[in-house]
């Protein structure tokens, strides 16, 4: 097996359709839409843009009745004027998304689920071991792992993620080759599992940028390893668990 990482989604491209690719913006979109999914929401449609989110919600009201849709997400962090849900997964309670359909668009997370191909997993430390399984399971050749950055910048916090699944995977692995980003995020991965991971999610880019506008408690959230025994997976347009597509 190969694995590469890749820490903008800008720089994979070419991704091949029978690879598996993992979308990680663990500050906070893919912990947000791993949390949705798990406390029963149906499905999460990512949008790049607002206007494509807002249409899409006129388009389908025309067959859901207004209470079945949800928008979310944020611009720099915050609620998008007009929206229902913030990119706080503390937010996305069963009580508020069961059965619901989730129309999301973040600065970042979102673009980078939709620039995967192949199968299209959603990785994040409240999922990390379901995901790790996943891909053991399907024994495909290629992984390539994009991580969403911010603005343009690598954070610490997705390398940390793809550092984590790198180190798990070649563990149970028999021969694996990495590129370069992948053996770095492996290693940092490594020294920082030596402290609380809460610590380590703070003191990253997004951690900080959240902590900045008084989001500590989402970063604490997300920082709850393995919270979920799901895994989210992009298919058709959709993000769902993946025994959703056997119904
Ligand atoms: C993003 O897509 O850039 C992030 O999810 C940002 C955030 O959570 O504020």
């Amino acid at each position: 097996m190969r694995i590469d990482v890749y820490p903008l989604p800008d720089m994979a491209y070419d991704l091949p359709l029978d690879g598996i690719a993992i979308a990680i913006d663990q500050l906070r979109a893919t912990t947000t839409i791993t949390t949705a999914l798990a406390n029963g929401a149906r499905r999460v449609i990512p949008f790049e843009t607002v206007d494509q989110a807002l249409q899409a919600k006129s388009a389908l009201q025309a067959t859901h009745c207004a209470s079945e849709l949800i928008l979310g997400g944020e611009r720099e962090g915050k609620l998008i004027p007009g929206f229902d849900l913030d990119n706080s997964p503390c937010a996305y309670t069963r009580e508020r998304v069961q059965d619901k359909t989730l129309l999301f668009t973040t600065t970042n997370g979102t673009r980078t689920i939709l620039a995967c191909r192949g199968v299209v997993l959603l990785a994040s430390f409240v999922n990390l071991d379901a995901v790790v399984r996943r891909v053991l399971a399907e024994d495909r050749e290629l992984l390539s792992i994009l991580c969403a950055g911010t603005g343009g910048n690598f954070t610490e916090e997705d390398l940390l993620v793809a550092g984590a699944l790198v180190e798990r995977i070649s563990r149970a692995k028999e021969s694996v080759d990495l590129n370069v980003q992948a053996e770095v995020s492996s290693e940092q991965w490594r020294v920082a599992s030596e402290r609380p991971l809460v610590e380590s999610l703070r003191a990253s880019l997004g951690g900080r940028n959240l902590r900045r506008i008084g989001l500590d408690a989402d970063v604490v959230f997300s920082s709850n390893l393995n919270a979920f025994d799901v895994v989210a997976e992009f298919r058709v347009g959709e993000v769902r668990l993946e025994q959703s597509f056997t119904a």
